[in-house]
């Protein structure tokens, strides 16, 4: 059975609704630490819980893994949930945050949603089939100087406490571009390399439920997707997202 986005976009809207209900009540919100520097909230587990039951009734041949939830059932066809990342920045009432859900398929992936309720923002592709926000067709940018452009990054590796924690790097390439972001949530920062908001964006230490979604509307919007050394392809643990004419530029400087 193939999917459809319009049948999958009212679940992923009444899952933002579920998240809103409880970033309107932070002073209520449960958060609790999964790790020293990693943090999941109620909302993230009721986000979830909703996303499997309803992702699981709609397309029962599909299985699921969720960031907080793990794997069930069938993995060589499954839905690849996070219910929110950017959680940290969800707990501060920072509106930088989003559900990721991607659709992958015999190891491919063909279909990615990333909502950003409090920015009312939809990003969604299919594959071969486009990228989108809010229906809109998008486009990546046609940025082609380092030197005037704007990349975003995240710092995955210094929660892991990893002696390579992107800091050194992250200086190389500020002394060479315009702007530099660090905005707390992967799916959407991988989504405005999409938009054509930033420029490029590379991050390491990630975890495929962070970026499966936003690679795929990536892909769709035009951007590369590769690991620190150029090799095409989504590895979590290297992700590096360009609009195309930046990326010679970059891979000196990874
Ligand atoms: C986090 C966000 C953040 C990235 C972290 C991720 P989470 O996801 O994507 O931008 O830098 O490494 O863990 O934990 O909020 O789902
Ligand atoms: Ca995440
Ligand atoms: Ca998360």
């Amino acid at each position: 059975m193939s999917i459809s986005l319009a049948v999958l976009e009212p679940i992923i809207r009444e899952a933002g609704a579920i998240a809103l209900s409880y970033f309107k009540d932070l002073k209520n919100l449960a958060v609790n630490k999964k790790s020293p520097r990693d943090f999941v909230t109620a909302a993230d587990v009721a986000v979830e819980d909703f996303l499997k039951q309803a992702l699981t009734a709609q397309y029962p041949e599909y299985g699921f893994w969720g960031e907080e939830s793990g794997q069930s059932a069938n993995q060589n066809s499954r839905w690849v949930v996070d219910p929110i990342d950017g959680t940290h920045s969800f707990s501060k009432g920072q509106y930088y945050w989003a559900i990721s859900v991607a659709l992958e398929i015999n190891q491919e992936l063909v279909a990615g949603i990333v909502y950003a309720p409090a920015l009312d923002d939809y990003y969604c592709a299919q594959k071969g089939l486009g990228a989108w926000k809010n229906g809109e067709p998008i486009t990546v940018s046609s940025e082609d100087e380092l030197e005037n452009s704007m990349i975003g990054t995240g710092f995955a590796c210094l929660r892991s406490r990893l002696e390579n924690n992107n800091l050194e790097r992250f200086c190389r390439i500020a002394n060479r571009t315009t702007g530099q972001r660090r905005l707390g949530s992967a799916a959407v920062d991988v989504c405005l390399v999409a938009d054509g908001q930033l420029d490029a964006f590379w991050e390491q230490e990630l975890n495929l439920y962070d970026v499966a979604a936003g690679a795929v509307i990536a892909r769709e919007a035009g951007a590369t997707v590769t690991d620190f050394q150029g090799n095409e392809g989504l590895f979590p643990k290297q992700v590096l997202i360009t609009n195309g004419k930046l990326l010679s530029q970059l891979l000196p400087l990874m």
